[in-house]
């Protein structure tokens, strides 16, 4: 898969510079062609000459009259089909996110139309400094792919996040992007999923079985099809996808403010609401926890906003796509639901069998849109997550 394909790899100076030269190699085994710069504090780390041996080319070092004479920084730009930038320090994340140029790597940064994907190492709390974090968010914003540091020990002997990812799963992330299919290309998608919480008191709320995983799946399919992603999502167990911008929510009045925000800043072209957002929730949420002295309680329960019609109703609008879980009579419920919410196209699953459905890893997806449906049979998550975005992209691009 990675034959032939042209990657600038970037190397700047943290400790995880040791393991490069075993991801050179393997990229090398998998017939990828590289070329290496490397940053003057990367050289502390590790000798050009190693990476001179692995990659079969000369490095690229900073600045250099001899081998700016061979190839210039202009040419290895046009030249890369992926840049990857691994390690890459606290320091070149905060230069890339701030167009600096003081070096051959950050000026080859500039100077590229090709994709940049960031490998961050760095000590845990260096990862986690507000600073840090808003750079990343300005990359991600730029499209950049940031190739998330893994949790573990580090070699400052510290715990915690700020690991390189090591070398296979980097080759893995490097693979997804080139095998990346571009229906939805230059479009914007955003993705609801999970289940929201209402809180009774401090302690208990009321919630349901979605488990996300449906709405991961999609939103996993979606950016695989070239779609730039939002994920707003109630507390699951999940990680979220790679390359996806991701929110975290709690209630249904926090993902509709969420969805709204995101709608009113971005030019999103398809919506798909997949998340099982409360229909009610309690009228009042006590501050101190209920204590259990009645034999028969009541509960007030007002409406929640409904996101999905809500979106729905803007006007201009996305493309909007529902889901509905139940427990019978599915077909008949979705088309009432696709036709009274003015949506453009409803997935529906029967929830409440075995192996399929909430928290399951499979499902089966009955989908109707006004004019046609279709059946995705038995499948896990995943596979059904693809075919469905096929369909969401082909309704799209006929009908928008
Ligand atoms: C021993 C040592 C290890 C370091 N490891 C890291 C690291 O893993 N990640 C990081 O962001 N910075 C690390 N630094 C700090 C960077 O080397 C420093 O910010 C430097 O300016 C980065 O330069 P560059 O981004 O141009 O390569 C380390 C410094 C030292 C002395």
């Amino acid at each position: 898969m990675l034959m032939g394909k042209k990657i600038l790899l970037g190397m700047t100076g943290g400790i995880a510079a040791y393991k490069i030269p075993d991801l050179v190699r393997r990229l090398k085994e998998r017939g990828a062609q590289i070329r290496v710069v490397m940053t003057n504090n990367a050289t502390q780390f590790i000798t050009p000459l190693t990476l001179q041996t692995v990659s079969g080319f000369p490095v690229h070092l900073d600045f250099n009259p001899e081998t700016e004479n061979q190839i210039n920084h202009i040419e290895l730009a046009r030249w890369a089909d992926l840049i990857l930038i691994a390690p890459a320090t606290a320091n070149f994340i905060a230069k890339l996110a701030h167009g600096f140029a003081d070096d051959l790597l950050s000026t080859i940064c500039l100077a590229t139309t090709a994709q940049i994907a960031v490998a961050p190492a760095m000590n845990q709390q260096m990862w986690k400094a507000e600073v840090t974090q808003n750079n990343l968010n300005l990359l991600k914003k730029r499209s950049f792919l940031i190739f998330e540091p893994a949790d573990g020990s580090q070699a400052c002997g510290e715990t915690g996040k700020g690991r390189l990812l090591e070398s296979l799963q980097i080759i893995e992330l490097i693979e997804i992007f080139y095998t990346k299919n571009t229906i939805l290309k230059g479009k914007t998608v955003l993705i609801t999923a999970g289940a929201t919480r209402e809180d009774l008191d401090p302690v208990r709320f009321i919630s349901n079985r979605s488990s996300g995983k449906m709405g991961y799946a999609i939103a996993q399919a979606a950016q695989q099809a070239g779609a730039k992603v939002i994920l707003i999502s109630g507390k699951t167990n999940l990680t979220p996808p790679q390359f996806v911008d991701f929110i975290e929510v709690y209630s249904a009045q926090e993902m509709f403010d969420a969805v709204m925000k995101e709608l009113e800043e971005l030019k999103i072209n398809i919506f798909i609401g997949t998340a099982a957002v409360a229909d009610y929730r309690p009228i009042r949420s006590e501050n101190q926890k209920i204590k259990k002295n009645q034999d028969i309680m009541t509960i007030e329960l007002e409406r929640t906003p409904d996101i999905l019609a809500n979106v729905a109703k803007l006007s201009p609008r996305p493309f909007v796509v529902g889901f509905a879980a139940e427990t019978q009579e599915v077909e008949k419920y979705a088309l009432s639901k696709l036709d009274k919410k003015n949506l453009d196209l409803i997935a529906a699953n029967q929830v409440g069998i075995p192996n399929q459905g909430f928290d399951s890893d499979n499902n089966v997806l009955q989908v109707f849109w006004r004019d046609g449906s279709i059946e995705l049979p038995h499948a896990p998550k995943s596979e059904i997550a693809k075919q469905l975005i096929e369909i969401i992209a082909k309704r799209f691009l006929m009908t928008f």
